[in-house]
């Protein structure tokens, strides 16, 4: 028998899936890990913690499953994309807590650029905005605020990389210094037209070309572990968001998938053709499969998931995420509170990293309940703002179906307040361990061991279609209220 191991290298854990010759999960090893947040607005992570988390759950999905190495065909790596790590060349060890993609310190770099009229150039290389959320301000600041770090890193001591390029420098022992097309395309600092790093934006924000890493396909040879015994090659590599497009088998232009996870990240397959938004969405790389690139209009949100832990952690009104849906279920349908989850920003399509939560329409009667619905039907909001602006950029409103994954996808009440709120059909498939399907995909397929494009998505199975139910008047007017809620919040 044989198996493919995906690492899934998240915010908040790391996750080792083994599965067999049929891409069915055989074993799963999850460990959290701690967050570090030194100041408001600060997130960072001990890349120390990060590599000792993975490599536990992979030992243990081996030991538990009884699968030896031999019998593992390659290694799928997807990852908690932008978040920033700068490393000794030599000794490995970081020079800094790795950044993480919900890190707000460089909004005031991004101002600046922003003022000197840097945008549109930006924008145009790369597909993204200068806003904090990306690699490449981070990395500036590392360089710019470590003792030695600019000298060390130009006398090329020191290499950047994403989490994948990371682990990948670390479970080769150092061989291999790479990453791939989809996390390269989040950096800020790639070309997403020539499929390079741009030499401009690198001058620009004052990254040494030295410090970047050989940018391949999403499936292809990264180098191979000896780590867990036996020589295992690593074959595939996305970032979390394209792994579950690429796990949702969304390969046809027009295909669009949602995954609900600590924010909310929607990625529309546009095809071999970039599309430049004009409704504030990014341009990204959605995969690259032998040497071709395929686009995605992608809207991000940076608190979906994270906004009932806030439920539960926080208010302590739940005692676990899957409770929310009940609660919301028992509010008042006349009460009209409104949750504008602001908690770290506003992601796309407005772009306010200075934002900050609030809460309107409360009475005296509003309770549990009104809360628990506000803060899921926000989530639905939040979606459909990007509908709309995936539309405007898009125009094929009609053929859009909505494939959603993600925790919060198991809560049925969730799934069908989207349906109503979008006023379109949202699809649940099967599987919904997307983002590790899709790493080990890719790495199944570069083994030969997994069908084609057009087999895996052949393999896509459907669990429950959700249309519907809300009467346009209703959709409208609640959907109003979340937009003036949304333009009070930003006003504060
Ligand atoms: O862009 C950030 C995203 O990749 C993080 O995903 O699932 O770790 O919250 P997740």
């Amino acid at each position: 028998m044989t198996y493919i191991l995906a690492i899934d290298q998240g915010t908040t854990s790391s996750r080792a899936i083994l599965f067999d010759a049929q891409m069915q999960r055989v074993g799963t090893a999850q460990h959290e890990f701690p967050q570090h947040f030194p100041q408001e607005g600060w997130v960072e992570h001990d890349v120390e913690d990060i590599w000792d988390s993975v490599l536990a759950v992979c030992r243990e999905v081996i030991k538990t499953t009884g699968v030896t190495p031999a019998q593992i065909a390659g290694i799928g790596i997807t990852n908690q994309r932008e978040t920033t790590v700068v490393w000794d060349r030599a000794t490995g060890k970081a020079i800094h807590n790795a950044i993480v993609w919900q890190d707000r310190r460089t909004a005031e770099i991004c101002a600046r650029y922003r003022q000197a009229g840097c945008e549109d150039d930006v924008t145009a290389q790369t597909g993204l905005l200068l806003d904090p959320y990306f690699s490449g301000t981070k990395v500036k600041w590392l360089l710019d605020t470590v003792p030695g770090a600019r000298d060390r890193a130009e006398a090329g001591e020191l290499m950047f990389g994403t989490i994948d390029s990371f682990l990948i420098w670390r479970l080769t022992e150092g061989d291999v210094h790479a990453t791939d097309a989809t996390n390269a395309a989040r950096t800020l600092l790639f070309d997403i037209h020539k499929g390079e790093w741009s030499t401009e934006i690198c001058d620009l924000l004052d990254v040494p070309l030295g410090m970047l890493s050989d940018v391949r396909d999403c499936a292809a040879d990264f180098g191979s572990t000896s780590l867990f015994g036996g020589n295992i090659p690593i074959l595939g590599v996305a970032g979390d968001q394209q792994a579950a497009t690429i796990g949702q088998a969304c390969f046809q232009p027009g295909m669009m998938k949602s995954t609900y996870g600590t924010g909310c990240f929607a990625l529309l397959n546009t095809g071999a053709q970039p599309v430049a938004s004009k409704n504030r969405l990014l341009t990204t790389i959605g995969y690259q499969l032998d040497g071709q690139r395929t686009y995605a209009l992608e809207g991000s949100i940076f608190i979906a998931g994270a906004a009932v832990q806030w439920l539960r952690d926080a208010l302590q009104i739940i005692e676990s995420a899957p409770q929310s849906g009940d609660l919301a279920a028992q509010a008042d349908p006349n009460q009209h509170v409104v949750l504008v989850p602001a908690f770290t920003g506003l992601g796309a399509p407005y772009w306010k990293p200075d934002c900050r939560g609030a809460m309107f329409g409360l009475t005296r009667n509003s309770g549990r309940a009104e809360i628990a619905r506000a803060t899921l039907e926000s989530i639905a909001f939040q979606t459909r703002d990007l509908w709309h602006a995936m539309q405007g950029d898009w125009g094929a409103e009609a053929d859009v179906i909505l494939r959603v994954d993600g925790g919060m996808s198991a809560s049925d009440w969730a799934m069908q307040g989207l349906a109503n709120y979008l006023g379109a059909p949202v699809d649940r498939p099967v599987m919904q361990e997307t983002t590790a399907l899709g790493a080990a995909w890719l790495a199944g397929m570069r083994a030969g061991i997994y069908p084609d494009q057009d087999g895996f998505a052949e393999t896509w199975r459907l669990d429950q279609r959700f249309d519907p139910d809300l009467p346009e008047a209703e959709r409208d007017a609640a959907y109003a209220r979340w937009q003036r809620a949304v333009q009070a919040a930003m006003a504060f």
